[in-house]
């Protein structure tokens, strides 16, 4: 089948490599002239395992194409998948002026009876609102349906090869048929619904997550006052089949580029449909408010930052990528130097963004050891592989201070007290 993915980002590009692997012919197409250029280069211009592989395989395969011209990447597609960014407005709803323009612009070029995807994260009734736009700007036939994203950056490969389930939303019978046709070389459940149900699956999922590490952290709040231990507990929670072990990130709150806003839109959305004040609006205050309340705390234990150097390790939103989207680094960073802190910084892949962010404010180096060195504090922010065995002994010799904190909690505290560091952690 021919198909085109309209916006070449995260999801854009693995949708458009993975449905090329399975034998399709693909036109990936993005406004960004530059990133067209590079990816028909085989270069990705974001860190992501295994993906850069798969696109060379498919570009040299002939089965993937990147351009910018709608026309030559619409005019013979059977099915159109929308995956441009859907971040939020400032009064938090989701702000669709990309996916409106791309519908905008793939009009004109449609063959008849084409189905139109939107993979984007998208409010319930957009498919309605885009329909009306395309309707204008055709006279063929087409059919819209919605299949939200699931993948996880730093697993975005697996995620989309393996998916836990792929959701399809339309009510149109052929729509359905052809769709799960597309998808039949993954595993996995399909699950059809309304497009309404589908869109909202997925602010839902990324809500749900969300609530579970605002919960967790609710609760390392406590664990702090009474002397509890955050892990202990989730081993006891852990041990409730209704409640499970997995998914429990006592740290310093959800990062990244789709928790953050799906849960201000869902919020926001709430909102505008008369649900106002309701859980999504609380669980995304305390989020906002989860780094600088870090900072009083760990400034009221190790005493002022002014002056202090401090040694950042991990500054992408979670390891595996380099996506710094709405990371920890990109709130405790900026809070570190206002109150008069240097700071020193170590990603094993994400320093290229970070230096067009902080640009001179923050130095960059090459090593943890190398971050380190002469620090006063040391602040784990991302739990990169690299990070989890790191030689204490060799960063104690290194350091100027004997402040170690572990937001991710990866270390056992007795074992850094024992080196002779301040440990703080999160809960514990
Ligand atoms: N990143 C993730 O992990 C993830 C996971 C699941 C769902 N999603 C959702 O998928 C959507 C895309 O996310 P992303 O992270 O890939 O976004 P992104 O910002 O990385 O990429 C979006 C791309 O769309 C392009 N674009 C914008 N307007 C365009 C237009 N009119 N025509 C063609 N291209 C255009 C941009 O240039 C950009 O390259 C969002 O709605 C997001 O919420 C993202």
């Amino acid at each position: 089948m021919q198909i085109t993915v309209i916006g070449t980002g995260f999801v854009g590009v693995v949708t458009a490599a993975v449905f090329a692997k399975f034998g399709n012919f693909v036109w990936a197409l993005d406004v960004d002239k530059e990133k067209v250029k590079l990816l028909n280069t085989g270069k990705i211009f974001f860190y992501e395992p295994n993906l850069e592989e798969l696109v060379k395989e498919n570009l040299k395969k002939n089965r993937l194409k990147f351009t910018s011209g709608y026309q030559e990447a619409v005019k013979d597609s059977e099915v159109i998948f929308i995956c441009v960014g859907t971040p939020s407005a400032p009064n938090g709803q989701a702000d669709l002026k990309y996916v409106f323009s791309a519908a905008q612009s793939l009009a004109p070029f449609i063959k008849d009876r084409v189905i139109i995807v939107i993979k984007s994260t998208v409010p319930p009734s957009t498919n309605r609102k885009i329909d009306q736009i395309i309707e204008r700007k055709t006279k063929n036939k087409f059919f819209s349906a919605s299949i939200p994203e699931f993948l996880k950056e730093g697993t975005a490969v697996a995620d989309a090869l393996n998916p836990q389930r792929v959701i399809i939303g339309s009510t149109n019978k052929w729509v359905v048929a052809k769709l799960l046709d597309l998808h039949k070389p993954l595993q996995g459940p399909k699950i059809v619904m309304r497009p309404e149900s589908a869109q909202l699956t997925k602010y839902a999922a990324n809500a749900y997550l969300a609530t579970r590490i605002a919960f967790i952290n609710e609760i390392a709040n406590l664990c702090e006052k009474t002397g509890a231990d955050i892990e202990e507990i989730i081993q006891g929670l852990g041990a409730d089949e209704r409640i499970g072990s997995h998914y429990w990130y006592p740290g310093p709150g959800y990062g990244g580029s789709c928790f953050p806003k799906d849960v201000k839109e869902l919020a926001a959305f709430a909102s505008g449909i008369g649900e106002r004040d309701g859980l999504f609006e609380k669980i995304d205050r305390l989020n906002e408010e989860r780094i600088p309340k870090l900072i009083t705390k760990i400034s009221q234990r190790i005493g002022r930052l002014s002056g202090k150097k401090v040694a950042v390790l991990g500054l992408s939103f979670k390891p595996n990528t380099s996506d710094m989207r709405e990371a920890p680094s990109t709130k405790f960073i900026p809070l570190l130097l206002k109150s008069g802190a240097t700071v020193i910084a170590y990603d094993p892949k994400a320093v290229p963004s970070a230096r067009k962010l902080f640009q001179e404010a923050v130095s960059f180096t090459t090593s943890p050891y190398k971050a380190a060195d002469g620090a006063d504090v040391l602040l784990l922010l991302t739990e990169w592989d690299e990070f989890k065995q790191l030689n204490l002994e060799k960063i104690k010799k290194v350091m100027r201070g004997r402040i170690f904190i572990d937001t991710r909690n990866i270390y056992d505290p007795q074992k850094v007290k024992k080196q002779g560091f301040q440990y703080i952690g999160v809960g514990r």
